[in-house]
């Protein structure tokens, strides 16, 4: 049933369909099963979990947005959401190296990709046989998207591309990258084009990995162009639309990392949850205690209705509506869900949680990541603020 409120029309069931509830079960299986169990070694090794993709793919999750022709599922954003929801709980390096691909790259080659790319970028990339990343920020330009200097010339059916690009995910390790690039410096947002740049582009080169606090498997790196050429065909949409581009890939991009955010939060509850009541102090479990029976209902709360907010801007994507908004504000509050609660995860273990012996302070490094990629809290709010004043 939809109801009409001063906002967008919001749905009042969200009851998980049959499909949706079947996906939750079986990536819960796999990810419990297969990802939770490595997820403190590839922390601690800094480890690019290559065959957590490979299992992903080979399970048809990588394209499962897309339509079949496109080597995808065709389900909706919902299930997308609970997908990325699942994989956070067991290893968050997993789920933002996995929506890294799908909806930061991928994504937007089938948003403003033609009949061409879709066939030759999109369905092996929707098929996991190649795996995406995505280059807007740059050493001097994170948050100002616009004041990118990354250059891209147009010479007769090719750019040349020059620049570098900061903190991407799946970095070394991926195949196809959804380059932002300048044409003419004076046109500002309006002389951005977006490319996609293959591994192995002449001039196209890696610099160190980034030593990180969390999900330090994702093999961020910074990207070096010097001279790259670039097919023209290799551009999505035309000269001048790489700003908005850009923009649309980030809202959908901002509801994987809020379905990250609730994976995080959720999954270090569930070991607060679990921890309490085996825990003893004062002569019982520390679960029967009020302190600490407020501190898991507060957070189970808010972790509620972070996911609500997500799943509500999922189903506003899945109609086609504009859901800038409704993205950016589950991330904004997902991600600040997801630091408060595991910051207490780690209080209710104490000492405990200070240490390595369990996974809550990987939690709690993995979350304050939420809070900046994609766009930091601050830039949630900006995005908020502009969509309500623009009536968006
Ligand atoms: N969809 C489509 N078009 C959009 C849009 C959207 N969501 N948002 C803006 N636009 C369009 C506007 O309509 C406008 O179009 P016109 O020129 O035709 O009028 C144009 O883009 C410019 O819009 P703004 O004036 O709003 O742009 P701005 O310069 O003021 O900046 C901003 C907007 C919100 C600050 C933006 O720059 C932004 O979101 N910055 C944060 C970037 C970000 O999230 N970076 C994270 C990097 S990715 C990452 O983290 C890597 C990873 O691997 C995980």
């Amino acid at each position: 049933m939809i109801a009409t409120t001063g906002l967008k029309d919001m749905p009042l069931s969200f009851a998980l369909s049959e499909e949706q509830r079947l996906i939750q079960e079986t990536v819960r299986e796999i990810a419990q099963k297969e990802f939770a169990p490595k997820a403190a070694e590839i922390d601690r090794n800094h480890r690019f979990p290559r065959e957590n993709f490979q299992l992903l793919a080979a399970s048809d999750l990588c394209g499962m947005i897309f339509p079949e022709e496109y080597g995808g599922a065709g389900l909706d954003h919902v299930c997308y959401s609970i997908v990325v929801e699942e994989l956070a709980k067991a290893c968050a390096t997993t789920s933002v190296m996995y929506s890294a691909h799908v909806s930061l790259t991928a994504a937007p080659v089938y948003q403003w990709g033609n009949e061409e790319q879709k066939q030759r970028i999109l369905a092996p990339m929707a098929r996991g046989e190649k795996l995406g990343a995505f280059a807007l920020s740059e050493p001097g330009s994170g948050s100002d998207s616009a004041a990118a200097r990354c250059t891209a010339v147009l010479k007769g059916d090719h750019f040349v591309v020059n620049g570098v690009k900061n903190w991407i995910t799946n970095g070394v390790e991926a195949d196809w990258y959804l380059v932002i690039a300048q044409t003419d410096p004076a046109l500002r947002h309006k002389g951005l084009v977006a490319l996609m740049i293959e591994k192995g582009t002449p001039g196209f080169t890696f610099g160190k990995l980034e030593d990180k606090l969390g999900i330090r498997g994702s093999a961020t790196c910074q990207i070096i162009f010097e001279d790259s050429p670039v097919p023209v065909t290799n551009m999505l949409g035309q000269a001048g639309d790489g700003f908005k581009v850009a923009m649309s890939t980030l809202d959908g991009g901002r509801i994987g990392i809020a379905s990250q955010a609730v994976g995080i939060a959720q999954g270090a509850w569930d070991h607060a949850w679990r921890y309490a009541k085996e825990r003893s102090a004062f002569g019982q479990t520390i679960n029967k205690l009020q302190a600490i029976q407020f501190m898991l209902v507060e957070m189970q709360t808010e972790i509620d209705a972070a996911r609500l907010m997500t799943h509500h801007a999922s189903v506003v994507q899945d109609r086609g509506q504009r859901f800038t908004r409704e993205a950016a504000m589950a991330k904004l509050y997902a991600a600040e869900v997801a630091m408060r609660s595991t910051v207490k995860c780690v209080q209710i273990f104490g000492g405990y949680g200070y240490v390595t012996d369990y996974p809550v302070e990987l939690y709690m490094r993995d979350a304050k990541i939420t809070e900046i990629y994609e766009g930091t809290s601050e830039i949630q709010r900006l995005v908020i603020a502009n969509s309500l004043l623009k009536g968006q």
